[in-house]
């Protein structure tokens, strides 16, 4: 058993952590996490409550600029959230399974829901840097598992459908009803923090993937073992290595996660506005 999966400490300390919010942000009922740069979203809730995670105990310590390192939580589209500005990535910490206390807290918290967004590379030269990717599947290239030490047989989690069907029916209907593009795609979990190299890029193109990226898919695995119905959107920031001579850096996918943050909050306001059994 790994630290990570030791269920009293684990208990422990999601029960810290929801003392610690419950009186604070009262019942939540979807849970969303944002990506680098994209904190436009957190900015339209209404009726904010604003908690750094170092006041949470269990919560990620932010080591990447671009990730806020807070919950704000409120009202959006009428609907109670609660927004994770910042998560830890697997290469910050080692532990694919570091948001496992959050995303759990969350679940405690009331939230069925999980959105996830990130920033993520194209690895299509027609899903060019600015647009918006919902994920149907993933390709987890990292040769970890945020369930690895897990114990008893709900380890054992189904990934069909992971990006929950309805979720993602509703989220097409968002994106025309707010005039937002929405294309969609699989996106491949790689470690970082380095960038991959242009054999890399390719080979992830033809091995089926349309987005990459360092983050999400431990997120998905872990929700979908608490039993969170899941959907996740890609910003892209930028062209894969080698495509279009593209050459990405964290600069450039903080500047351009940020331009298109206002689509991305157009779309989900609709998404939660138009969601009826959240
Ligand atoms: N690769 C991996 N992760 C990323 C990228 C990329 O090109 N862009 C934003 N996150």
């Amino acid at each position: 058993m790994t630290p990570a999966h030791d269920q009293a400490a684990l208990d422990a300390r999601c029960e810290d952590a929801v003392a610690r919010l419950a009186p604070l942000l009262g019942r939540v009922s979807v849970g969303l996490v944002l990506g680098t740069g994209l904190g436009a979203v957190a900015d339209a809730v209404e009726d904010k409550v604003v908690v750094p995670y170092a006041d949470i105990p269990g919560f990620p310590e932010n080591s990447v600029s671009g990730h806020a390192g807070r919950i704000v939580a409120g009202t959006l589209a009428g609907r109670r959230v609660a927004v994770m500005q910042g998560r830890a990535h697997y290469y910050e910490t080692a532990d694919s399974a570091a948001m496992r206390v959050p995303l759990e807290t969350l679940r405690r918290l009331g939230a069925g829901t999980l959105v996830l967004t990130n920033a993520a590379g194209s690895l299509r030269p027609d899903l060019a840097p600015g647009r918006l990717c919902l994920l149907t599947d993933h390709l987890n290239l990292s040769g970890t598992n945020p369930l690895l030490g897990d114990r008893g047989d709900g380890r054992f989690v189904s990934m069909t459908d992971a990006y929950d069907p309805g979720l993602r029916r509703a989220f097409h209907a968002a994106a025309r009803a707010s005039g937002v593009d929405l294309d969609e795609g699989v996106y491949c979990w790689v470690s970082g923090p380095s960038f991959e190299t242009p054999a890399e890029i390719r080979m992830l193109r033809i091995l089926g993937g349309d987005v990459v990226g360092m983050s999400t898919v431990p997120e998905v695995i872990l929700a979908r073992r608490l039993g969170l119905r899941v959907a996740a959107v890609s910003t892209v920031t930028n062209f894969g290595a080698g495509i279009e001579n593209a050459s990405p850096s964290h600069h450039e996918t903080k500047d351009v996660a940020a331009k298109a943050g206002a689509a991305l909050s157009r779309l989900l306001i609709a998404f939660l506005g138009g969601l009826d059994d959240a």
